[in-house]
């Protein structure tokens, strides 16, 4: 069983108090996790702000190295990420594989992006005045410390959606991951550590409290989040808890990357087997807990009969059990609780006259894939964030019909449209209140370089390495005179 340190400056560390991490599938007791207390919390805290000045001073050189280390570091420890991620997030070993060659990508991208981010030159001469000016710059500088508080359900990648930006700037960061799923942070700060003593030099070094892990109770949290050595909040989760937050870390920068209902719409003329097996594999895979889960189908009603045929056929060929089984893809969902709540929400639709068109079972935490047929809008089902295998199927006659229910929803981070008419790609892209639209594709698609946020209750600010340095960074505008 593996036992979960803190990495607090430099060391590794124990606590006197600890959680145990169970399989979601097995139930079986997988890991020991540290908690910090308030002493612990309080040594990162001070060892970031310590750090802070000697790393925002390192060359992009170094960091960009150190980046590189990593990723190689990561994918030399694959096996051991991807057992983690398994046997923590009850994530099916191909997905969680995935996972893990994303974020070797994420990482590579810090390692270029480290290099070549560091600011803007702007032109002073626009006026009679101005003659007298060198061009000015725009110097982007690391704003401090980043605590980044991150979720279950992917517990590399979401991380290093946050780490890597920090790092390739040049700020500390303390890691808070979810209690569920620290094994992956705890192995990333192994990663750090080696890679910082592989790539420092007698000229210049990493200082090691530049990544620190610190699991700790919600008390211990939200003493961080309100410490002003803290300058910036990035956190990935619900959205009740990303707005909580927020008002929690006043004068900070904050990055909520919060949750969604993601809608697509399958229109008529769209290459309706493609789309549903889009729809099926975005809907559930990894058991649909995934911010951009495809949870609202809209059918234009022509087609609903037949796209309904193929979705069916294709949900029916998904292999749902134990997530180390060979081509599962739906493996449980992360506790009783979550399956308590969507089994409760699955009901709720049954007793309002919704049918059951596939699923609906349930045995310990894994649900099966259920698809419900035409649930009413007010319900929870469809309204808020399921994040579980559920799939609604609704229908509409016209395209502005579609993309009003849409926007009638409280979040807004991704949608997707299968469609063979520039027309109405053209218009759902213009009208979708959405962070972004892909076209004959799921919302479920991400590339790890690509912005990424939502709007409404679904976040504040963007993603994907570059954007996230960007958020991470404050401007500071240096003006010359020449006389
Ligand atoms: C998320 O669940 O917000 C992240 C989705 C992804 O990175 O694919």
């Amino acid at each position: 069983m593996s036992r979960h340190l803190l990495y607090i400056d430099g060391a590794w560390r124990e606590s006197a108090r600890t959680h145990t991490i169970k399989s979601p599938f097995s139930g079986r007791i997988v890991a020991v996790a540290e908690e910090a207390d308030e002493a612990l919390m309080e040594r990162a805290l001070s060892a970031a702000k310590a750090a802070q000045t000697r790393f925002r001073k390192t060359s992009r050189y170094l960091r960009s190295r150190l980046l590189a280390a990593m990723a190689r570091r990561i994918d030399e420890d694959r096996a051991k990420f991807v057992t983690s991620i398994v046997d923590e997030a009850g994530k099916p070993a191909a997905l969680a594989d995935a996972e893990v060659s994303r974020a070797i990508t994420t990482f590579i991208v810090g390692a270029e992006e480290a290099k070549r981010y560091g600011g803007e030159v702007f032109p002073v001469d626009i006026d009679a005045a101005g003659r007298a000016y060198e061009p000015g710059t725009s110097l982007f500088v690391p704003r401090g410390p980043v605590l980044a508080i991150t979720p279950f359900n992917f517990p590399l990648n979401l991380v290093a959606h946050k780490v890597v930006p920090a790092l390739a700037i040049g700020a500390p960061v303390l890691i808070k991951p979810a209690p569920q799923t620290p094994g992956a942070v705890r192995l990333l700060a192994e990663v750090f550590e080696a890679a910082a003593n592989e790539v420092s030099e007698s000229r210049e070094t990493i200082p090691l409290a530049a990544l620190q892990t610190i699991t700790a109770p919600n008390e211990v949290t939200g003493r961080a989040i309100r410490d002003p050595r803290v300058a910036v909040v990035s956190f990935t989760g619900s959205a009740s808890v990303g707005w909580s937050i927020q008002g929690m870390a006043r004068g900070k920068r904050t990055v909520l990357e919060l949750g969604g209902n993601a809608a697509v719409l399958v229109h008529g003329g769209a290459d309706l087997v493609r789309a549903a097996a889009r729809v099926a594999y975005g809907a559930f895979a990894y058991a649909g807990q995934v911010c951009i889960s495809v949870q609202n189908v809209w059918v234009e009603e022509s087609v609903e009969e037949a796209f309904r045929g193929f979705l069916l056929e294709e949900v029916g060929r998904i292999k749902t059990g134990d997530p180390r089984g060979e081509g599962v893809l739906v493996g449980p969902v992360i506790d009783g609780k979550a399956a308590d709540r969507i089994t409760a929400w699955i009901d709720e639709a049954q007793k309002a006259g919704a049918n059951v068109l596939c699923g609906g079972k349930r045995e310990g935490n894994l649900l099966q894939p259920t698809v419900l047929d035409r649930p009413g809008e007010a319900l929870a089902v469809v309204r808020e964030e399921v994040f579980g295998p559920v799939l609604n199927l609704l229908t509409y006659r016209d395209v502005g019909e579609a993309i009003e229910a849409v926007n009638r929803s409280k979040y807004g981070l991704q949608a997707g449209v299968f469609t063979d008419s520039l027309r109405v790609a053209r218009r759902t892209v213009e009208d979708l209140e959405v962070g972004g639209v892909m076209i004959n594709e799921v919302p479920t698609y991400r590339a790890d370089h690509m912005p990424y946020g939502g709007v409404k209750e679904s976040g504040l600010g963007r993603e994907g390495v570059r954007y996230a340095m960007e958020e991470y960074s404050e401007r500071k505008t240096v003006i010359s005179y020449r006389g």
